[in-house]
């Protein structure tokens, strides 16, 4: 960017890196005991609540200014819920979200829009999210309008003639439409729109999961280099463990509307703790034949269970290969440090690690 009035306030700072252990650390997102709780209704006019889905139940996890953090997990585990949750596309049912110091709670009306501006998402199908029906221009200014950024004349057209190249697209997509892009092409359009509003946090929800593999590498590199340009932060959230890990710095694995894990990305892909993550990366193939062959293989038994009668206790007990009796399934493990910032929601974590306790020893 040229531009010296495009100036993107509180963004500034380089990357920092941020334990989450550490109260002092420069969070610009906190999320404490965050839930959301959909209704189930019946009846003729929708009219009786006869359950709740649990698609976020009790997640705490911060976000480092600057920080890239990736949020995993098998579909339907409440990633995206959690994602909107952020943005207040969903309203929680319980818990905090704290954005650059300020509770989110109860806010509304201009403040609530001004906070919004701040923070804005990146969707996977951009098919649906990108309206068929305008150009890239529109697209791009509809935000910048509604929250009083767009100048007009000549001072907006060389904005998003910018916005574009940093995007690494030519000025003429402006007077284009999204079908006459590739998905990859579309992806960088939709990263434009987030990035025209100037945000400050950008969720990236399934970014590259709609694209080719040879893509979503591009797209990835695209998003790290903007992160750099903008001073962006970005909750990534994908169900491939590879994609977070080529650009997140901290990992949290959800299973359930839980967190059950969280690291850095490093120490989380060389010592997985908790036994739903050390199952996922068994699935995950290894390029070299060496280690490929040493590769420790978990199979899950049973089905994922619902979010809407989650399992007591522990909620991956009926499908944990460690599981113990009683304490597994009556009392649900809170998510603990347990050294270095690296967090575990398992009772017998170290215990697992060690080898003191092995796959179904608890039979
Ligand atoms: N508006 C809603 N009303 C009722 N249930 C919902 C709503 N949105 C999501 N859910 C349910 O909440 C749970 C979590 O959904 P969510 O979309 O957050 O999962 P996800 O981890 O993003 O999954 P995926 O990887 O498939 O995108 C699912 O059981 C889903 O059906
Ligand atoms: S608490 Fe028990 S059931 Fe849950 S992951 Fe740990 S060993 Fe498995
Ligand atoms: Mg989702």
């Amino acid at each position: 960017m040229t531009d010296s009035s495009r100036t993107i306030t509180g963004s500034e700072t380089s990357p920092v890196g941020t334990d989450p252990s550490d109260p002092a650390a420069d969070s610009l997102l906190e999320i404490d005991d965050l839930r959301v709780h959909f209704p189930i209704k019946r009846g003729i006019v929708l009219d009786r609540t006869v359950g709740h889905v649990y698609a976020v139940d009790g997640v705490s996890l911060r976000v480092g200014r600057g920080e890239t953090y990736g949020l995993v997990g098998e579909s339907g585990c409440g990633k995206s819920t959690l994602g909107k949750a952020v943005l207040r596309l969903e309203r929680p049912t319980g818990g905090s979200i704290r954005f650059d110091g300020t509770d989110m709670a109860g806010m509304s009306g201009e403040p609530l829009r001004r906070m919004r501006r701040r923070m804005q998402m990146v969707f996977q199908d951009t098919l649906s999210s990108l309206d068929p029906r305008q150009s890239v221009e529109s697209l791009l200014v509809e935000g910048m309008r509604a929250h009083g950024l767009d100048k007009g004349g000549e001072s907006t057209e060389r904005e998003l003639r910018e916005l574009l190249s940093s995007v690494g697209l030519p000025s003429s997509a402006l007077r284009k439409y999204p079908h006459e892009f590739s998905g990859g092409q579309r992806q960088r359009i939709g990263i434009a729109r987030a990035l025209a509003v100037r945000p400050d946090l950008v969720v990236a929800d399934e970014p590259v999961s709609a694209l080719d593999v040879s893509v979503q590498a591009q797209v990835l590199n695209l998003l790290e280099d903007l992160q750099e340009e903008f001073g962006l932060t970005y909750l990534v959230i994908a169900h491939d463990l590879a994609v977070v890990r080529h650009v997140a710095r901290r990992i949290g694995v959800m299973y359930l509307g839980g967190l059950v894990e969280e690291s850095d990305s490093d120490v989380l892909y060389e010592q997985p703790l908790h036994p739903y993550t050390r199952a996922l990366l068994s699935a995950v193939p290894v390029p070299e034949p060496e280690v490929e062959d040493r590769r420790e293989r978990i199979l899950l038994s049973g089905d994922l269970p619902s979010p809407a009668s989650p399992p007591t206790g522990c909620r991956f007990h009926t499908r944990c290969p460690w599981r113990q009796p009683t304490r597994c399934d009556s009392e649900r493990p809170e998510l603990r440090d347990v050294g270095g910032g690296h967090r575990v929601a398992c009772h017998y974590a170290e215990e697992i690690r060690d080898g003191i306790i092995t796959p179904n020893s608890g039979e």
